[in-house]
C-alpha cells in the first residue's frame, strides 16, 4: 500500500486531539444527508470518526477509511464510546484505495480529498467505490479571487515558518490579527464547533502539505462526465463555520 506520508503526519499530529461535537455534527449531516436508511457507507478520510458513528446510525454497515493512524485511533475509541459495533476501520490512502473496498450505497467525503496531492485520483476512486443506484457527499474548498493568497501564506508558512518557535509565532500573529478584525467590526470571534483554539484552527488552514481549491461547476461536470447526476447543494454555509466548504450531492446512474 502506497500512503502519502506527509498528510498522514500531519493529521496525525492535529486531528486526534480534536474531536467534534457529537450532537452538532449529527444535526449537520442529518440536515445535509437525505437519505434515512442504507445499507453500506462509507466515511472516506474519516478522521476524528465521528462522522462514522452517526453514518452507522443511517447505514447497516459502515466502512471508514482514513489515512492517519492516530486518527483511525481516535476513531475506533469513538466507535466504542458509542457503542457501535458496525464500523470497520481501514488504513487506506484514498489516492491508492483498495479496490476490493467498494459497492456502497453512500459515500461520505467531507474535508478530505482536497488535502491529498491528487485529489482527482481520490475522486476517481470515490465514483467507482459507489454503486449504480448509489450517492456521494463530496464537500471540497472552493475556489475564490482569495485562494491564491490563502496559497502563497500556505507555501510561505510551510517552506519558512515550519519549526515549533516560528510556527506558534504565526499562530499567535493570526490569532492576534482574528481579535483586531472581531473587535474593528464588532463581530464575535467565529469559534469552530470542536471548540480548538483560534491557534489550532490556522495550524489547521496554513499548514497542512496539499490544498487544492476548485469551483462548483468542475466538480459536478467531473461527476457528470463519470455517469452521476450532480448538483451542489451547500454552498460555504457550513459546518464547523467553515465558510470555504461546498457540498455537492452526485447520485450514481443505474441501480
Ligand atoms: C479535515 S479532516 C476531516 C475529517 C472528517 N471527514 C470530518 O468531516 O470531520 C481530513 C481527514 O482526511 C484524512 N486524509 C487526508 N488525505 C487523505 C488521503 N489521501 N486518504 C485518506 N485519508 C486522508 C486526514 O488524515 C484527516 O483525518
Amino acid at each position: 500500500m502506497t500512503i502519502d506520508v506527509a498528510t498522514k503526519e500531519f493529521y496525525d499530529s492535529f486531528w486526534p486531539k480534536f474531536v467534534p461535537i457529537y450532537e452538532e455534527t449529527k444535526k449537520y449531516m442529518l440536515e445535509t444527508i437525505a437519505e434515512r436508511h442504507v445499507g453500506r457507507a462509507l466515511d472516506a478520510g474519516c478522521g476524528h470518526g465521528i462522522c462514522s458513528v452517526v453514518l452507522s446510525e443511517l447505514a447497516d454497515e459502515v466502512t471508514a477509511v482514513d489515512i492517519s493512524t492516530d486518527s483511525l485511533a481516535t476513531a475506533r475509541q469513538q466507535a466504542k464510546a458509542f457503542g457501535r459495533a458496525n464500523i470497520t476501520h481501514h488504513h487506506q490512502d484514498l489516492q491508492t484505495l483498495d479496490p476490493a473496498i467498494s459497492g456502497f450505497d453512500l459515500v461520505w467525503c467531507w474535508g478530505v480529498a482536497m488535502m491529498a496531492p491528487d485529489p482527482i485520483k481520490v475522486m476517481h476512486n470515490l465514483m467507482n467505490a459507489t454503486k449504480p443506484g448509489g450517492v456521494v457527499y463530496l464537500g471540497l474548498y472552493l475556489k475564490t479571487w482569495l485562494s491564491p493568497v490563502h496559497e502563497a501564506v500556505r507555501h510561505f508558512c510551510r517552506t519558512f515558518m515550519n519549526g515549533p518557535r516560528r510556527k506558534q509565532l504565526v499562530c499567535d500573529f493570526f490569532t492576534a490579527l482574528t481579535h483586531v478584525a472581531c473587535r474593528l467590526k464588532g463581530q464575535e470571534i467565529n469559534r469552530r464547533a470542536d471548540n480548538v483554539s483560534i491557534q489550532a484552527q490556522v495550524e489547521d488552514w496554513y499548514y497542512p502539505p496539499y490544498k487544492t481549491f476548485y469551483s462548483i461547476e468542475e466538480i459536478v461536470e467531473l461527476f457528470h462526465r463519470n455517469g452521476f447526476e450532480a448538483e451542489c447543494i451547500q454552498d460555504r454555509l457550513g459546518r464547523m463555520k467553515s465558510a470555504t466548504i461546498f457540498v455537492v450531492r452526485a447520485v450514481k446512474h443505474g441501480g
